[in-house]
C-alpha cells in the first residue's frame, strides 16, 4: 500500500512539477514579464488588444514625435535583418528584412502595472535572444517588413521600407532618425516613418525604438560585398 502511494507519486510528479507552467499568463510585474521566454509570452497573448490610450515612449528622442491626432493602433516586437553593401569602403544601408510579432496585449494588460517604456526596452532583447531570423519559432508573423521599390521614383534601384499583414499593408518614408541612447556603434538609429499617400492604409506612421544590434563594422574592404546584420526592435504603429 505504501509502495503503490510512493509508486504513484514518482508518476505523478512530473505534472505536478509542470503544473505551474500553464499558470495564468502574469505579465503584471517586470520580472514576470522579462523571465517569461518570449516565445512562451508572445504566443500566449491574446490577440486584438486596443491600445490606443498607450503613449509611444519616444523617450525625449529629438526629432521624433507622433503627429498630432495620432493614436497607437498596434505594437509589434521585429527580430530581422538589417543589410549592407560594401561602398568605398563604408557598408551602405541595402534594406532589411524582418518578421514582427504582435505584442498589443501584453501593453494592455500590463498597463498601469509596468510602464510601457520598460516593456518595449526589453522585448527587443528578450526577442534577439529566443530568435534568430528568419526562424519565427512558434509564432505566428503578424507583420512582414522588407523593401520594395520606391513607388513613383525616378532613381534606379530606389527602394523603401513596406510593412505588410496578409489583409494591408503601407510603404513608408523616413521622417526623422535619432541615434539610440545605449550604444550608437552598435544598435541602429531610431526611425520615425510616415505612409507614402496610396501606397496602404495598415498605419499614418512607424516609430523604430529600443532598437538592439543591426549595426555594421564601420568599415569594409571588399567593394560591393553584401552583409546581413541580426537585429531586433520595437514597431509602434499608429493611425
Ligand atoms: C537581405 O538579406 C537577406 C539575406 O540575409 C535576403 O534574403 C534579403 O532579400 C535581403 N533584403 C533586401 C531588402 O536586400
Ligand atoms: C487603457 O485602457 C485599458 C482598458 O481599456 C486599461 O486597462 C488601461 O489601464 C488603460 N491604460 C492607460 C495607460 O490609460
Amino acid at each position: 500500500m505504501i509502495f503503490t502511494i510512493i509508486l504513484s507519486l514518482i508518476i505523478l510528479s512530473p505534472a505536478v512539477l509542470s503544473a505551474p507552467v500553464a499558470a495564468a499568463l502574469d505579465v503584471k510585474s517586470l520580472a514576470s514579464i522579462s523571465r517569461t521566454n518570449l516565445q512562451t509570452l508572445a504566443s500566449r497573448l491574446p490577440q486584438r488588444c486596443s491600445v490606443s490610450n498607450i503613449s509611444v515612449p519616444l523617450e525625449g528622442q529629438a526629432g521624433l514625435a507622433v503627429p498630432a491626432g495620432q493614436t497607437v493602433s498596434t505594437i509589434a516586437v521585429g527580430r530581422g535583418v538589417q543589410n549592407y553593401t560594401c561602398t568605398s569602403g563604408a557598408y551602405v544601408s541595402a534594406g532589411a528584412l524582418a518578421n514582427l510579432f504582435d505584442v498589443s496585449c501584453l501593453f494592455s494588460m500590463s498597463s498601469g502595472f509596468v510602464d510601457p517604456q520598460t516593456v518595449s526596452g526589453i522585448l527587443p532583447k528578450m526577442a534577439f535572444s529566443s530568435l534568430s531570423f528568419p526562424d519565427a519559432g512558434r509564432l505566428p508573423v503578424a507583420i512582414h517588413h522588407q523593401f520594395v521599390t520606391t513607388p513613383g521614383s525616378a532613381t534606379p534601384g530606389a527602394i523603401s521600407p513596406e510593412f505588410a499583414t496578409t489583409a494591408d499593408k503601407v510603404v513608408v518614408s523616413k521622417v526623422a532618425a535619432a541615434a539610440d541612447p545605449t550604444d550608437s556603434a552598435v544598435n541602429v538609429p531610431w526611425l520615425q516613418l510616415a505612409a507614402v499617400e496610396g501606397q496602404g492604409t495598415l498605419s499614418k506612421s512607424v516609430f523604430r525604438l529600443n532598437t538592439f544590434n543591426g549595426q555594421p563594422p564601420s568599415s569594409c574592404t571588399e567593394e560591393g560585398e553584401q552583409l546581413s546584420v541580426q537585429y531586433a526592435s520595437m514597431y509602434w504603429f499608429t493611425s
